[in-house]
């Protein structure tokens, strides 16, 4: 499922989707999110959430100076204008902030879209002050069969152009830039209503180490 995958064709995808996808985007994957950029970088007061297009989980950190950065204009523009932070359009892999401005930056579904994403987080890097957090959401590139089988029943959006990167993968971006800090999978299935998808994340994939999204914590050394 995958297409011919630059930054022309993502920014097309994303035109297409983006008045309807904080719609159809699943509330049970959003909650878990949120939470996850909660608990991660519920300390950082200059916050950079890149990719963010229309969803509002930067609302969700009380952080000073919080900016949604995105290389897609339809996706900011579909953001909820009321209470949102500042937007700004800009591709990852050259982002137009000085050196050491943030203190935490996130990614929520991003990585697998980027050309070259480690052309991002050597951006992300230079932008963080040493000591400082990123946190990486990015379905589980292990289980891409599965992936796949959900998007043709259609119980998740549309990749679009991505290729999905595993944990190793997603680890060796950092190079010697960033120490991995946490790291975990989670969600098992990511459609229907919320409270069905709670229960079965309940279940005990999680400690198992199983499930269609993983996040990493990584800090800048
Ligand atoms: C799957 S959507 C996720 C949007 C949002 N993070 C969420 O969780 O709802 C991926 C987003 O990443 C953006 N994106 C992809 N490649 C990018 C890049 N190189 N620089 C900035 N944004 C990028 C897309 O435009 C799109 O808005």
């Amino acid at each position: 499922m995958t297409t011919e995958h630059n930054t022309d064709t993502v920014k097309a995808h994303y035109a297409e989707l983006a008045q309807s996808y904080d719609d159809k985007a699943n509330p049970a994957c959003k909650r878990a999110y949120e939470s996850l950029v909660r608990r991660a970088l519920a300390d950082c007061t200059h916050v950079l959430e890149l990719g963010a297009g229309s969803s509002p989980t930067l609302a969700v950190l009380n952080a000073p100076f919080a900016v949604a950065c995105d290389m897609s204009f339809p996706m900011l523009a579909a953001r909820n204008a009321a209470a949102d932070a500042p937007r700004v359009t800009a591709d990852g892999q050259q982002l137009p902030y000085a050196s050491g401005s943030f203190d935490g930056v996130y990614t929520i579904n991003v990585l697998e879209h980027v050309p070259a994403p480690k052309a991002l987080v050597s951006e992300v890097s230079r932008i963080l002050k040493p000591g400082g957090l990123f946190l990486s959401i990015t379905p589980n590139g292990d289980v891409e069969w599965l992936l796949d089988l959900l998007e043709r029943l259609k119980l998740k959006l549309p990749e679009g152009p991505h290729k999905f990167l595993n944990f190793a993968e997603t680890a060796a971006l950092a190079g010697d830039a960033f120490d991995v800090v946490a790291h975990q999978k989670f969600l098992a299935f990511p459609a229907g209503p919320e409270g069905l998808v709670n229960c079965i994340d309940r279940l005990g994939f999680r400690d198992r180490g199983w499930g269609l999204f993983q996040y990493i914590v990584f800090r800048k050394i």
